[in-house]
């Protein structure tokens, strides 16, 4: 995810239970786009034993070929495309979302880099920009470009992050393409990821902003699926879970207030699972130093350290940011400019 999910974090949620893949977040595609340092280092230094897809945002086809042809050069699990993003401004660029807009143009797209991708050439995209028109003809050039695998935002563009996720159209993609699915939008917890496999027949889910709240859901969703007990996260735990995030950006270089600003980013994702009350969000949100952000932690969080840490979301508590239009103003400069990589990684545990 934009900003949020770096190579810090791929490394931190390692620890609780990996996904069985991850995706970079994107490199963004023009005629004068390289290769992002940062963003690739999410690539070269992964060190979480879990194989990770590249993806690339654009719409320039020679550009994208190009782009892809480098990024080939990696280690990477495949060459993901984002047909998906419901910023405005990427998708009034006619790319990311913008894409589901222009069927043609995704068909030259997924034709020519079929044609210039020797291993998986995959799609992360929605249901459709406005409604879903155009749906079925978009996973039909899913099907005649062989695409590898295909995760699909049961969502359109114009619904953001709002409203009910259509499982149901996710179950008719499963059916429209022979590639596997990963249905992606509201996987919160274990049940419900165990709940939309079988209601969609996909492959396996994509886990985003709910990997950021519960980093064990991997772990607790296969212990689910294999019928086993499901392991329970005490308050201490998520405490501790803190620790490690913010451990992770300590670096020298990296002032204070920086690494309160990207704490509190993944506090406010954490925040929804910690107090139905959203008690814990509100304080937090208001600590402006290091020390006083870790005393909001400890009444909050140790004050009772066995209750348990909500396996969903409590409903009402609003994380920020809340989607990719947000989110880079909500990322603090200092952690970005400072020689710590930057990174996403959306993360997927598949049913098999
Ligand atoms: C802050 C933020 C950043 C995101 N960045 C990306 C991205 O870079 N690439 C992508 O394919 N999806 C991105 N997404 C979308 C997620 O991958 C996912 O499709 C969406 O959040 C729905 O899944 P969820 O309910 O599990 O979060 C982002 C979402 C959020 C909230």
């Amino acid at each position: 995810m934009q900003d949020v999910t770096d190579l810090f974090f791929m490394n931190v949620i390692a620890g609780y239970g990996c996904p069985d893949y991850f995706f970079t977040e994107y490199f963004r595609v023009h005629d004068s786009s390289g290769l992002d340092k940062k963003i690739l280092r999410s690539i070269t230094e992964n060190s979480t034993d879990r194989p990770i897809f590249a993806q690339m945002i654009g719409e320039s086809v020679p550009d994208l070929v190009r782009i892809a042809k480098a990024l080939s050069q990696y280690p990477i699990a495949g060459i993901d495309l984002n047909m998906g993003c419901p910023a405005p401004r990427i998708y009034r660029k006619n790319v990311g979302g913008g894409l589901l807009r222009d069927p043609e143009k995704i068909d030259r797209i997924l034709g020519e880099l079929r044609n210039t991708v020797e291993g998986r050439l995959t799609v992360k995209m929605r249901i459709g920009f406005e409604d879903t028109t155009n749906f079925d003809r978009i996973l039909d050039l899913i099907q005649r470009h062989s695409i590898d695998l295909l995760s699909l935002h049961g969502r359109t563009v114009k619904e953001m992050y709002h409203g009910a996720v259509n499982y149901d159209l996710i179950a008719h993609a499963v059916q429209r393409v022979s590639c596997p699915v990963l249905a992606n939008g509201n996987v919160t917890s274990a049940p419900s990821a165990a709940a939309i496999l079988h209601h969609t027949g996909a492959a396996g889910v994509m886990v985003g902003r709910s990997a950021i709240r519960n980093p064990w859901i991997f772990k607790q969703t296969r212990q689910y699926l294999s019928h086993q007990p499901v392991c329970t996260i005490t308050l201490a735990d998520v405490r501790e879970y803190i620790d490690r995030l913010y451990r992770s950006t300590t670096a020298q270089t990296v002032p204070e207030r920086a690494r309160v600003s990207y704490l509190k980013m993944y506090l406010n994702y954490i925040a929804q699972g910690v107090d139905a009350g959203g008690a814990f969000l509100r304080d937090m949100r208001l600590a402006q130093t290091q020390a006083a952000l870790f005393s909001v932690c400890d009444r909050h969080l140790l004050s009772n350290p066995d209750q348990e840490f909500s396996l969903e979301p409590y409903p009402g508590l609003v994380a920020r940011p809340s989607s990719e239009t947000s989110c880079s103003a909500g990322t603090p400069d200092g952690v970005k400019a400072s020689s710590e990589p930057y990174f996403s990684a959306s993360a997927v545990l598949s049913s098999n």
